[in-house]
């Protein structure tokens, strides 16, 4: 089986992606610098169950940092490429964070690769990139040169990037477009588990704007799945360059999404509305064909069954 590297892989994606390879009878090198945008304990939990398999090894370091591939001495098949500085409103109060992870530690890797004769990669980006329009659902022909937010630059930076390395040096490589991803592990700063978060804290849930954004949460077990196709169509390719939306093609809007939340909590609805925030974009609506038809991506869960798998997730949690 392919040996696979996976930057971030002690974080929500990465984790589950870790597990899933590993599975499969995958050889894993997991690297992550447990970056602290939330707390590294959660990340170490994440990494438990990987970490007692002899097919994985794990290497701390940070992406942006040189040093870190100096001495990465391994020889992976691809490279699945999940670290980051992720969050949008984060990213506009620390731009340059955002741009020395997210660009310069991808193109480190991308030297690395170059270097060490790795040319198959699988990049983690974002529904983030399409900024704010009305044109749904989004289809990957779309123009992506209007983020509203410095992290959706930093990927559409990196989608350029990777490209630049498919033209120069005949790169394998699939940008995946990630759409809002829930279920077990999600990061504490996403809309679920924070308002799971502030529900059982017994706080009102803070609502931006009227209600009438949308986005396409998808379940985190469509996203890996997801993820492996990309992968083993990349293994199979001779100089391929492909962008591809992976989405639940069923926008949820926030009063709508609320409303399940708390259905699921089993509580009556306590909402204080705020006004909308920069950076937040009205809508997120992937079209999903082009994954169907190229790697064969189905994802099957709804909303509401990926939120019921968090809740069940950290009630279980608070039982261990
Ligand atoms: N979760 C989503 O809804 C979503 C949506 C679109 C795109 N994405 C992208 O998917 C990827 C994974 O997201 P996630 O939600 O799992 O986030 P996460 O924060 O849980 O995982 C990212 C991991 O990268 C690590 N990391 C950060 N900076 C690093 C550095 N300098 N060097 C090494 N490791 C570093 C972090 O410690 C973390 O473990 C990110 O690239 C993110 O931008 C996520």
């Amino acid at each position: 089986m392919p040996h696979i590297l996976i930057t971030g892989c002690a974080g929500f994606i990465g984790s589950h992606l870790t597990e899933k390879l590993l599975a499969e009878g995958h050889q894993v090198t997991g690297l992550d610098n447990f970056d602290p945008f939330y707390a590294r304990e959660h990340k170490e939990a994440n990494l438990q169950h990987a970490k007692q398999n002899p097919a994985f090894a794990f290497v701390e370091g940070d992406i942006a940092d040189q040093k870190t591939w100096d001495s990465l001495s391994v020889k992976p098949d691809a490279v699945i490429h999940l670290a980051a500085k992720a969050g949008v409103l984060p990213s506009l109060k620390d731009p340059s964070g955002y741009l020395r992870t997210n660009v310069s530690g991808t193109q480190l890797l991308l030297e690395w690769m170059r270097k060490a004769d790795c040319d198959r990669l699988v990049f983690g980006s974002s529904s983030s990139v399409y900024g704010n329009t009305s044109e749904t659902p989004f289809h990957e022909k779309m123009d992506v040169s209007r983020p509203i937010s410095n992290y959706a630059f930093t990927k559409v930076a990196c989608e350029t990037l990777i490209r630049t390395y498919h033209e120069l040096y005949g790169l394998n490589a699939v940008n995946l477009r990630f759409f809002t991803v829930i279920g077990e592990r999600q990061r504490p700063d996403l809309a679920v588990n924070k308002f799971v978060r502030m529900i059982r804290n017994g706080e009102a849930v803070t609502m931006y704007g009227d209600g009438t954004t949308a986005r396409d949460y998808t379940y985190v077990g469509d996203i890996v799945s997801g993820i492996g196709k990309a992968l083993s169509w990349i293994l199979d390719q001779d100089k391929a360059f492909e962008t591809v939306n992976l989405g639940n093609h069923s926008p949820v809007n926030l009063l709508e999404m609320i409303h399940t939340v708390y259905r699921v909590l089993g509580q009556e609805p306590n909402i204080e509305q705020l006004p909308m925030q920069k950076g937040d974009v009205q809508i997120t609506y992937a079209n999903v064909e082009k994954a169907g038809r190229l790697f064969g991506y189905e994802p099957t869960t709804s909303f509401e069954q990926g939120v019921r798998k968090f809740v069940d997730w950290k009630d279980q949690q608070a039982k261990s």
